[in-house]
């Protein structure tokens, strides 16, 4: 079987594409707040990525490096200002928070009308009751894709490997909603879960955030399903120069030829959450000015 690609890079492009041509008319920039604490090397990466994509699509963006021993009080207070400052749409904490600053007190502090990663209980709460508010830009990226690439979920089995609040959790719940891009048959999995590979095997979409490099191979999925993989792994590779590559949660080269269609790592998912994050933020500015962009 011909496994087809779902790649994230021309999604990516025609979202940002299409914000740009939405910022020729904005009434001001949209502007984006990244806080980054401590040296851990993967979010470093990651927040490059995000005030790249800023760059690219002409936002205000500001970063905060601070050191990994940054107290929580500090941090508040950072928080806080960013919160008023009438420059900033959108306020980003990097995650995961180095040991000894509580996530939850300090996504919590982020206003709801800033918070573009979608974490506050306030979002998190719209997102159970169905109503507007922001969506985490995973998840939300995850659907995009999957309409671009007209893959249909409606009365499909969608089996969701992972809990997390950043992914797994939001998904899930994303998945069910009774709209035309989602309305699935959603079974959320985890370490908890016996049998887990019977489970994905039945299921018409695995989707793994499970953070475990090629946990999933040719057995733990069905003939022509589909495959969508949020890990971004690096594992040892000594023949590369570097000596390290990005692997997914899981196993390409097994999985090539038996699923249907399937996200590439990199550049299948990942590219993906940081436009999410960009159109957020771009939300937060429109509904900041009462702007209506005509979407
Ligand atoms: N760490 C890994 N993914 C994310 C994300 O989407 N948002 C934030 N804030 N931190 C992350």
């Amino acid at each position: 079987m011909e496994t087809k690609l779902l790649k994230g890079i021309p999604v990516r492009d025609a979202v940002l594409a299409e914000l740009k041509a939405k910022m020729a008319r904005a009434p001001r920039l949209p502007g984006l707040a990244v806080v980054l604490v401590g040296e851990d090397p993967a979010s470093a990466v990651y927040v490059r990525h995000k005030e790249k994509g800023c760059e690219e699509v002409g936002f205000h963006h500001v970063t905060h490096r601070l050191p990994a021993d940054t107290s929580e009080t500090a941090l508040l207070a950072l928080i806080a200002e960013l919160n008023h400052d009438q420059a900033i749409d959108g306020i980003l904490v990097q995650l995961p928070l180095p040991d000894g600053l509580n996530e939850n007190r300090i996504l919590m502090a982020v206003s709801p009308e800033k918070d573009v990663d979608g974490f506050h209980p306030v979002n998190l709460g719209r997102l159970v009751a169905g109503e507007p508010g922001f969506v985490p830009c995973t998840p939300k990226g995850i659907l995009r894709l999957l309409a671009h690439y007209r893959i249909p979920l409606a009365g499909r089995n969608v089996v969701v490997v992972g809990r997390s609040v950043i992914v797994g959790r939001p998904l899930s719940l994303l998945l069910s909603l009774k709209r035309d891009d989602a309305n699935a048959t959603v079974t959320m999995c985890h370490s908890g879960t016996k049998d887990l590979t019977a489970v994905t095997r039945a299921a018409d979409v695995v989707i793994a955030a499970i953070g475990v490099p090629k946990m999933l191979g040719r057995d733990a999925v069905g003939t022509g399903a589909v495959v969508v993989d949020v890990g971004i792994n690096r594992i040892d590779a000594p023949e590369r120069k570097s000596g390290t590559r990005l692997v997914g949660d899981v196993d390409f080269a097994e999985l090539m030829g038996h699923a249907g269609a399937m996200t590439p790592v990199p550049g299948g998912v990942g590219p993906m959450t940081i436009a999410m994050l960009l159109e957020n933020t771009w939300e937060a500015m429109c509904r900041a000015e009462d702007w209506d962009d005509g979407t």
